[in-house]
């Protein structure tokens, strides 16, 4: 018995190579065009029989997710092709030679892949607008941290960042805010090990709520302090069950609401935050110089890969790649090799949104 996955593919093969073959047999290319052309309209059709058999229902809705799928995943991939400007800037003091002296600004590369996506950067309207009512939660250790500011720092003005700032930055505490104007709730919790990120996606569950957007992280803790990239793979594997349990009973919260063709508009839209490029020489403690180094670093992406949380290996997460993001950046985007400037967080933030906006896109 044929899933509908491979159903779906199969007719994505028949639309594409039976009109390619007939071409091999000397069919002229209006034929060739007709012929695709019928083969589309009979696919049509089967969409407008869909509701009264079950069995082509499944059938297409796998054919036409094959096809949102694929625009989804070729802008998807292009998000992080970001270029870097960094220059010493006009006041440069060489006794303080540090990350401070350079100004720094980023854009969406011109390559034709790039240019077709139209990402755009946010101004504050319009981020509001597409986070209005929604519920953020960002959660990990201090690289979500700067996520958390990132975003606000995006919506909000800068007086009011002055006083969220001391309030964000109490070290290991979490931290709520609403934002009355666009009913955006957003919520930083102190998370440092993948564990703490599985009792939290326990807790969600528990409570029958959930977020609308899952920002999350983990690794440098866990790296410091156990060293051991096979251990981290184990709490990032429980972590992907977790999160996968909690996916399909997300749906049923709106089971009252009229159902408007995309069942999964309520299910949250969920971001993991790589870890950034270690600059070992630069690590500000004996220790993390001495346990953080290349080959671990290495090793726990590896883990990651390995766990499949992220979507690349079809896992739920798409990944804000802060590693490329903090690497191409540079060695003057960092004070201590493992945080980096204001402006590294920002472009992550961008290219979340750009994701965001790319999902509900596919939903309207
Ligand atoms: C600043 O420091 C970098 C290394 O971190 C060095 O390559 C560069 O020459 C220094 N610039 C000045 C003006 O001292
Ligand atoms: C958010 O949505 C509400 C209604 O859903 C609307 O009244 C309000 O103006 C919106 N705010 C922004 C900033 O778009
Ligand atoms: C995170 O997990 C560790 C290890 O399981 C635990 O000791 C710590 O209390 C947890 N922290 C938070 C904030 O939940
Ligand atoms: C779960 O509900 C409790 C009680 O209402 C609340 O204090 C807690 O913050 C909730 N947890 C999450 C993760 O939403
Ligand atoms: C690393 O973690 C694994 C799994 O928890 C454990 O079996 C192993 O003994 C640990 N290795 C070291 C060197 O502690």
């Amino acid at each position: 018995m044929l899933g509908g996955v491979q159903l779906g593919l199969l007719a994505a093969c028949i639309v594409l190579f039976v009109p390619m073959g007939m071409a091999g047999w000397h069919l002229s290319r209006n034929k060739m065009l007709f012929f695709s052309g019928a083969l589309f309209i009979s696919l049509a059709i089967g969409v407008h029989l869909t509701p009264y058999i079950p069995s082509v229902s499944d059938f297409v809705t796998t054919v036409s997710s094959v096809v949102v799928f694929d625009t989804r995943a070729s802008c998807n991939s292009q998000l992080h092709e970001v270029v870097w400007e960094v220059k010493q800037s006009d006041e440069f003091n060489p006794l303080s030679n540090n990350s401070v002296n350079y100004e720094k600004s980023w854009k969406w590369g011109r390559s034709a892949p790039v240019i077709v996506c139209d990402f755009q950067k946010f101004d504050p309207m319009d981020a509001a607008d597409l986070l209005n009512g929604s519920w953020v939660v960002v959660a990990g250790d201090s690289q979500a941290r700067l996520i958390a500011l990132s975003l606000l720092d995006l919506i909000l003005d800068s007086q009011r960042m002055g006083a969220i700032r001391g309030d964000l930055f109490k070290r290991h505490s979490n931290y709520q805010i609403v934002i009355d104007e666009s009913g955006m709730k957003l919520d930083f919790i102190w998370a440092p090990y993948a564990s703490n990120l599985t009792d939290l996606m326990a807790e969600f569950k528990l409570n029958l709520s959930y977020p609308d957007v899952i920002i999350m992280g983990s690794g440098l803790w866990h790296m410091l302090h156990f060293t051991n990239a096979s251990d981290f793979q184990l709490s990032l594997d429980s972590l992907r069950r977790s999160v996968v349990s909690l996916i399909p009973s997300t749906p049923n919260l709106d089971s009252e609401a009229p159902l408007t063709g995309s069942i999964s508009t309520r299910t949250p839209h969920l971001f993991w935050i790589g870890m950034p490029t270690l600059i070992n020489s630069m690590l500000n403690t004996e220790e993390k110089r001495k346990k953080m180094t290349d080959l671990m670093k290495v090793a726990y992406d590896e883990s990651l890969r390995k766990s499949k949380l992220l979507r690349s290996s079809g896992g739920p997460l798409l990944l804000l790649d802060i590693e490329t993001l903090s690497w191409n950046c540079g060695v003057r985007c960092t004070v201590d090799g493992m945080h980096y400037d204001g402006v590294v967080y920002e472009a992550a933030i961008h290219i979340m949104l750009n994701a965001l906006l790319i999902e509900s896109h596919q939903k309207l």
